[in-house]
């Protein structure tokens, strides 16, 4: 593998470092490019720049390759559960006994929403976008836990550990609290007792006078769902928490802004837009040829959604799981989904069509969990809230290693200015 590279600029070489990644990942090292050379980087939307270095997440999307801390997504998906992975992600290890319960406890206490907070959300209109109340919401952590506002825990790893136990559990918290006060119904208070997930589904679900128990297989599909998302690499919201924890933020902010960029129908919508697209043919009556063959003209706008990645390029190694672990759901809850029969034809149908095989375009996640969420009761609206859920991790994972880079520096791209070159200002007089 080469060592060195060089750019060639009309008879000048640069001489540049190569950089090799653990699992072989090669990159020119171009920090000094413009300091010797006067050129910069183009590489609109960055998808052929590597940002930064980290240890967390491999993902090879030309394999189907995904994997958190070097551990295979479908051993996790298989043998851990949501928490268990979260703590992976933050921590870099799989939790001992004694370490896995401290987080546990930690999360448990820090579940609850004080009043003082509560008031916030009677701030919004009850139809408000939940995304929109989610984000400025948990970038009020900041304001009420001004001590855990630092990003400076290098010394104090206790209080990051406290700040990663509120982050997580109350953004889960608050995202039930947010689907309560949507349906205008008073917020049920987390449980000590319950388990993570199952804490989320009392808090959605549970009434005054009837406590709702989740059964176990609701649970597990949650807890799925969640550990699936928990991390994804440089993804849009990761790089905005990134960018955002570069200039030395503090968690809550950094993570209220990857919130805002999850927001987008292109990043974290995707599931809601699946959800219309089956509904849609539904209500049609087609059997879905004739969304795929509108999917073949090529026009954005009729995409079949659900379908295709920016990154994998084979398959969607979270899509495999996901898809089995809907099937299996439905059949034990004994729900019987029109929308997941069709989900599955268009499956068939696309997986066999020389238009899709020619430019690689497979089911990617969000193509079944939207029906799992609906399976569990979940309205389309909240569905970007569970996402935001589980990528938590992988957000605070990411800020972390951002904030604890001694070497790190302000994240600050370049640009070609392509607007008016210099000229005199004009008196209003004499403007036409
Ligand atoms: N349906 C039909 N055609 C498609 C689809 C699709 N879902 N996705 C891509 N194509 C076509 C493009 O029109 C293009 O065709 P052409 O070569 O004839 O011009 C070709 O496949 C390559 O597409 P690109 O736009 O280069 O793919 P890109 O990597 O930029 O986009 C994206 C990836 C945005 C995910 C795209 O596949 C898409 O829009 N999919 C549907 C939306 C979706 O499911 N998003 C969720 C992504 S997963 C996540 O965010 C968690």
């Amino acid at each position: 593998m080469a060592n060195t590279a060089s750019l060639k600029i009309d008879d000048k070489e640069f001489p540049l470092s190569v950089m090799i990644g653990t699992e072989g990942e090669k990159a020119i090292d171009v920090r000094k490019l413009r300091a010797d050379s006067g050129y910069l980087c183009y590489d609109q939307g960055y998808g052929n720049t590597g940002s930064c270095e980290s240890a967390l997440t491999y993902l090879d999307g030309d394999a189907g390759i995904l994997r958190f801390r070097g551990y295979p997504i479908e051993q996790l998906a298989l043998h851990s559960n949501f928490i268990e992975t979260a703590y992976l992600v933050i921590y870099g290890e799989l939790p001992n006994a004694e370490k896995r319960k401290e987080f546990g406890l930690n999360l448990r206490q820090h579940a609850a929403i004080e009043t003082q907070m509560q008031k916030i959300f009677e701030g919004y209109p009850k139809d408000a976008p939940p995304m929109a109340m989610l984000a400025s919401i948990v970038a009020s952590l900041a304001a009420h836990y001004p001590h855990l506002a630092t990003n400076d825990f290098s010394k104090d790893l206790a209080s990051f550990d406290l700040a990663t136990a509120m982050a997580m559990s109350k953004i889960r918290t608050i995202g039930a609290m947010l689907y309560r006060y949507m349906n205008g119904k008073p917020y049920i208070a987390p449980k000590q007792d319950l388990p993570f997930c199952e804490n989320f589904l009392h808090m959605m679900f549970s009434e005054a006078h009837q406590d709702y128990v989740s059964v176990p297989e609701v649970a597990r599909a949650l807890n799925l769902l969640l550990l699936l998302h928990a991390d994804h690499e440089q993804n849009c919201s990761t790089a905005t928490v990134r960018m955002v924890g570069s200039s030395s933020a503090n968690l809550f902010t950094s993570i209220s802004a990857g919130i805002g960029a999850l927001s987008g129908p292109l990043h974290g919508g995707a599931n809601v837009a699946v959800m219309q697209m089956l509904q849609n043919i539904h209500d049609d009556g087609d059997d879905g040829s004739r969304f795929i063959a509108a999917a073949k003209s090529g026009s954005k706008s009729n995409r079949l959604m659900g379908f295709g990645h920016a990154v994998y390029r084979n398959f969607d190694p979270r899509a495999k799981i996901i898809g089995q672990a809907c099937e299996d759901l439905l059949k034990k809850l004994g729900v019987n989904d029109p929308l997941l029969d069709i989900a599955k034809r268009l499956n068939e149908t696309a997986l066999k069509d020389e238009y899709f095989i020619s430019r690689k375009l497979y089911p990617n996640v969000d193509f079944y969990s939207g029906i799992i969420m609906r399976a569990l009761g979940i309205p389309v609206s909240m569905f970007t809230v569970i996402f935001a859920i589980g990528r938590t991790p992988g957000w605070i994972a990411n800020w972390r290693e951002v904030a604890a880079n001694p070497k790190g520096r302000i994240y600050r791209p370049r640009q070609i200015y392509v607007g008016p070159t210099v000229r005199d200002f004009v008196p209003m007089e004499k403007r036409t």
